[in-house]
């Protein structure tokens, strides 16, 4: 998929309050254990990454990297071994006795998966944790990266801009979410008019395949590189690293949030923002969030639009681009602010705009029970439509956002 520049896309992401519980499961997995013991070519590199529930630290480990409280209850069904490598020799001999034992391997990067599919499961199964596989190597001349699996967004974008102010990544918005996960399965943030998909800047791969052997884009051939840049690379293998093609982003870059309530027109404006976003400029991105507030007026209850924008320039070129294309948001210079991309990694998260350190914190501050949905919507949605979206803002039960 490249930049969706003519078609109309709208994701619609429904939160839901949802609470889930499942048998557990409990099995045998000493044989498991004990082929991995003869598999493994250095026994004590081995015993320091097996996790079984009678390790102290099993619990911990899982649920180090579970972004979805749904999953993290005790009646979630649990691994029976997790396998933390810190060598990508160290996984090979886990694909070969989880095949001998029947066990499924879940493999996970940065855990962010909605249903929780990289650690549960309904059959008996091992996870292969790439938490430690997360080394970051920029090649700003060639505009090029090498990434493991295990790295996460944001330690990403930090390793880019530490070396360079004009390049970026197109992934996406929130840093925990990991490169494995992430990039086989697309990935999309604000260069995404731009510059397309972050499964789009893929040049190379390495990939563990069901026999276990490691292959690049050469000896994987051209059809499974291709299903791996979208195709979610569970079905596949397991990622060790992508190698990427970095992006130009200008020195300077403008942002802003403009809110509308109800009573400042947003149906209105959000309808005309559904014919113009995917039209504007490839330099200017503009999302929208729908949340339920208090109105400033009456102190009752009304719906909110924030649009959030980043543009790949300064705001002198901004306005007329805006004033020209969008005018119904009103936007004025002092809503606009400049600043490095890498800043605006922060500010479109909604970081404070500040130290940089925290891109590399690996603990995602707003993990919670949720059901999220993705939709991309074919035809605008009409104002009858959107009417129709608030009112269920205000129904009972709803989180309002
Ligand atoms: C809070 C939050 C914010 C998000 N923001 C965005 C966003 O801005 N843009 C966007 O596009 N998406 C976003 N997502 C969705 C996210 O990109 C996907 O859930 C992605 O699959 C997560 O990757 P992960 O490695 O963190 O997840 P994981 O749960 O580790 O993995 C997800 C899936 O990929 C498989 N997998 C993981 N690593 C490997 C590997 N190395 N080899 C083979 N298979 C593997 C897993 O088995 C699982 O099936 C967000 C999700 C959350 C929870
Ligand atoms: C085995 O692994 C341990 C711990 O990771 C390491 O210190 C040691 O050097 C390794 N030995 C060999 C022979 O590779
Ligand atoms: C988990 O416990 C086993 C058995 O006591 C031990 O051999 C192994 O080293 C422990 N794993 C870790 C990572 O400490
Ligand atoms: C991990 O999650 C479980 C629920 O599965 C919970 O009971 C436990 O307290 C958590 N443990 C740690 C160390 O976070
Ligand atoms: C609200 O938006 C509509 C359509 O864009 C426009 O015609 C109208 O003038 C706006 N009203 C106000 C009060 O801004
Ligand atoms: C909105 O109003 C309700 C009731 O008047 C109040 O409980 C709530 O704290 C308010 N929310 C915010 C974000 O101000
Ligand atoms: C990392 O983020 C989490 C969640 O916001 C926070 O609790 C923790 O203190 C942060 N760690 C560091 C080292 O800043």
């Amino acid at each position: 998929m490249k930049t969706p520049s003519n078609s109309s896309l709208l994701f619609i992401l429904l939160l839901v309050i949802f609470s889930c519980s499942w048998a557990v499961s409990s099995h045998e997995h000493d044989d498991f254990l004990q082929c991995l013991s003869l598999q493994s070519n250095n026994h004590s590199s081995i015993s320091n990454i097996v996790y079984t529930p009678k390790n102290s630290s099993y619990l911990s480990i899982l649920n180090f990297s579970i972004q979805n409280l749904r999953f993290e209850s005790v009646t979630t069904p649990k691994p029976l071994v997790i396998i933390t490598p810190v060598h990508e020799s160290q996984i090979q001999p886990v694909i070969y006795c989880a095949k001998e034992n029947g066990m499924q391997i879940r493999v996970r990067s940065g855990g962010h998966d909605y249903e929780g599919l990289s650690y549960t499961s309904q059959v008996p199964f091992v996870i292969i944790d790439l938490v430690n596989l997360r080394e970051i190597n920029v090649d700003v001349e060639k505009k090029t990266a090498w990434i493991q699996a295990g790295a996460r967004l944001g330690e990403l974008y930090y390793r880019i801009a530490e070396k360079s102010r004009t390049l970026g990544f197109p992934g996406g918005v929130c840093p925990t979410v990991g490169a494995g996960g992430h990039i086989s399965g697309g990935g999309y943030g604000t260069l995404i008019r731009k510059y397309g998909l972050a499964a789009d800047h893929v040049i190379d791969a390495r990939i563990i395949d069901v026999n276990g052997r490691i292959l690049d884009r050469i000896s994987m051939g051209e059809d499974l590189f291709w299903a791996i840049r979208g195709g979610g690379a569970a079905s596949f293998g397991v990622i060790l690293a992508w190698k990427l093609e970095l992006v130009d982003v200008p020195e300077k870059v403008t942002v802003f949030t403009i809110a509308k309530t109800l009573e400042q027109n947003a149906t209105n404006i959000v309808h005309r923002w559904q014919y113009v976003a995917h039209k504007l400029d490839e330099d200017l991105a503009v999302r929208v969030f729908i949340s339920r507030v208090n109105s400033s007026q009456n102190g009752k209850r009304t719906i909110q639009a924030s649009f959030q924008s980043l543009f790949l320039g300064g705001v002198d070129r901004l306005l007329p681009l805006m004033q020209q294309s969008f005018p119904e948001l009103g936007l004025q210079r002092e809503d606009c602010t400049e600043m490095s991309w890498i800043e605006s990694a922060l500010y479109i998260y909604g970081l404070p705009v500040g130290s940089l350190e925290v891109l590399l914190n690996r603990t995602q501050a707003n993990v919670r029970h949720f059901k999220a949905k993705v939709d991309y919507v074919q035809k605008p949605i009409s104002k009858n439509g959107l009417e129709g979206i608030w009112k269920r803002f205000f129904q009972r039960g709803s989180r309002g956002s």
